[in-house]
């Protein structure tokens, strides 16, 4: 008997052959592009730390979702920067909020573009933590009230679904049952169920302009040491009515990915966050990893690791990629 029998290498021979035998598949159409929409007109405003994305008017907004759109892209997810800040975060929740009006102005545009909407108070709060502070802290059943007014407001503008993010104890509860009274029992909450208070949120803290004044965001989003509390926050949260879940951020929490998968029955999201999406491009621009290729292999593992879906800074590109 000659040695070795198993020779892996015989399917890794050609191109055709690894097409054949390869497990995963990354398609535009899982993917999710989070874009950032600000107030004024004919604006680009270029976010230094992500090179490429930039917060846009409404108008500017429109044309990147028909771009998107005509890619194959599974969707879009929407983060407002408003006028205004304050203490209440009014701009949240305001049927004439940047958001709301985004809603509307992209769902008119194109129908069939799937908009999802980030559910939070920070981009819209003077001191930038998610909620009413009381004390020094995050007050979380006022807040409650608050989310479910927004994602009632996001419906009423016509979004298909919302992505809450703000990681207040019964928010998916909270928000099911204002949908459901407002008449949007269709409307499905894909919620970010285990989400960390990670450093790799740095860049979009500049693109939404949402970094916290004082503080952190530790009492409410989750410590990146503790994995099995992930799975019950997201228990918790199917048991609240959430359609979807989420891990955020993606490539340092693929471990949880995979469990989420293997243990729940629903679709299971990754966010690519901005940090992850800045590191690639830094190091591509130094020369010193090739962009395309950290890119594709960056979400394929993501995929592998689980993710049915991932929001991604890259959706674009990796549907040009992939043409
Ligand atoms: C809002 C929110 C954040 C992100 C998505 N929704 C920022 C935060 O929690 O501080 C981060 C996304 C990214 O880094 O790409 N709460």
């Amino acid at each position: 008997m000659s040695f070795p029998i198993h020779r892996k290498r015989r399917l890794r021979t050609s191109e055709a052959m690894r097409r054949l035998v390869r497990e995963t598949h990354l398609e535009p159409s899982q993917l999710v592009l989070p874009l950032f929409v600000c107030p004024g007109e004919g604006v680009r405003k270029e976010i230094s730390s992500m090179p490429g994305h930039a917060q846009l008017s409404i108008d500017e907004l429109v044309k990147e979702c028909e771009t998107t759109h005509k890619l194959g892209v599974g969707g879009v997810i929407l983060f407002g920067i408003p006028e205004h800040k304050d203490e209440s975060a009014s701009g949240a929740y305001d049927p004439q909020g940047i958001t709301q009006r985004a809603i509307r102005a992209v769902k008119k545009a194109l129908p069939e573009l799937l908009v999802i909407t980030d559910v939070c108070n920070c981009e819209y709060t003077s001191h930038g933590h998610c909620g009413k502070i009381i004390g020094n802290d995050v007050d979380n059943d006022t807040t409650l009230a608050w989310l479910a007014e927004a994602a009632v407001s996001h419906a009423q503008a016509g979004a298909d679904m919302v992505a809450p993010s703000d990681m207040m104890d019964g928010r998916v509860a909270a928000i099911r049952h204002s949908l459901d009274a407002h008449g949007f029992q269709k409307i499905p909450i894909f919620s970010y169920a285990a989400k960390y208070a990670s450093v790799f949120y740095g860049p979009f803290r500049e693109a939404a302009e949402s970094t916290p004044q004082f503080g952190d965001r530790r009492t409410y989003q989750m410590d990146p040491a503790n994995g099995r509390e992930a799975m019950h926050e997201m228990e918790l949260d199917l048991e609240e009515g959430a359609d979807m879940l989420m891990v955020k951020p993606a490539m340092p929490y693929l471990d949880l990915i995979r469990a989420a998968r293997e243990r729940f029955p629903v679709p299971i999201g990754a966010y690519q966050v901005s940090g992850e999406f800045s590191m690639i491009v830094a190091a591509a621009r130094n020369g010193w990893l090739d962009l395309d290729r950290a890119m594709l292999e960056s979400l394929t593992c993501i995929r592998r690791a689980g993710a049915d879906i991932i929001l991604t800074y890259f959706a674009k590109d990796v549907a040009r990629a992939l043409a």
